[in-house]
């Protein structure tokens, strides 16, 4: 019984801890250089600068039009977290990253979200 219940835990371990890699798997064609300048910032431009600004009238989670400012967001793990776990940026109602955005910006953070 004790061995079945060890079994259970140990198999529930291994499956939330694999949700992640298995939500989001590594896109084919990472190997090819994402550059921010042409492949990530004119979705973020769109996309997320929409409430990402530089307007401070409210909370906003930060503007991402300075580049350091989205970087620190990708370091603290913030941006995958929310676009690839949560789900919830960009928020339901506003325009969201196709699949194909969302590749990129996985494979850009994967290959150290440099400012290229
Ligand atoms: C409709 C406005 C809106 C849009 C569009 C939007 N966001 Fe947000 N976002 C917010 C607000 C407001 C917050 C702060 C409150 C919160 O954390 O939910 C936030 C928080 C975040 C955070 C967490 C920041 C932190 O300090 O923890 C991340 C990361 C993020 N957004 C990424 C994105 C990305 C990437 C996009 C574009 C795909 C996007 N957001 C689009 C409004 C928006």
């Amino acid at each position: 019984m004790r061995k079945l219940l060890l079994l259970t835990i140990v198999s529930a371990l291994a499956i939330t801890s694999c949700t992640f890699e298995k939500a989001v798997p590594l896109p084919a064609g990472c190997n090819t250089t994402m550059y921010y300048s042409t492949d990530i910032k004119p979705f973020i431009d769109a996309k997320c600068v929409t409430c990402h600004s530089n307007v401070p009238s409210y909370m906003n989670g930060g503007d991402f039009t300075d580049f350091s400012l989205l970087q620190e967001k990708v370091n603290d793990g913030s941006v995958v977290d929310r676009v690839f776990n949560k789900k919830d940026m960009a928020p339901i109602g506003y325009d969201q990253l196709t699949e194909a955005e969302k590749s990129m910006l996985r494979c850009w953070i994967e290959q150290g979200a440099p400012n290229n």
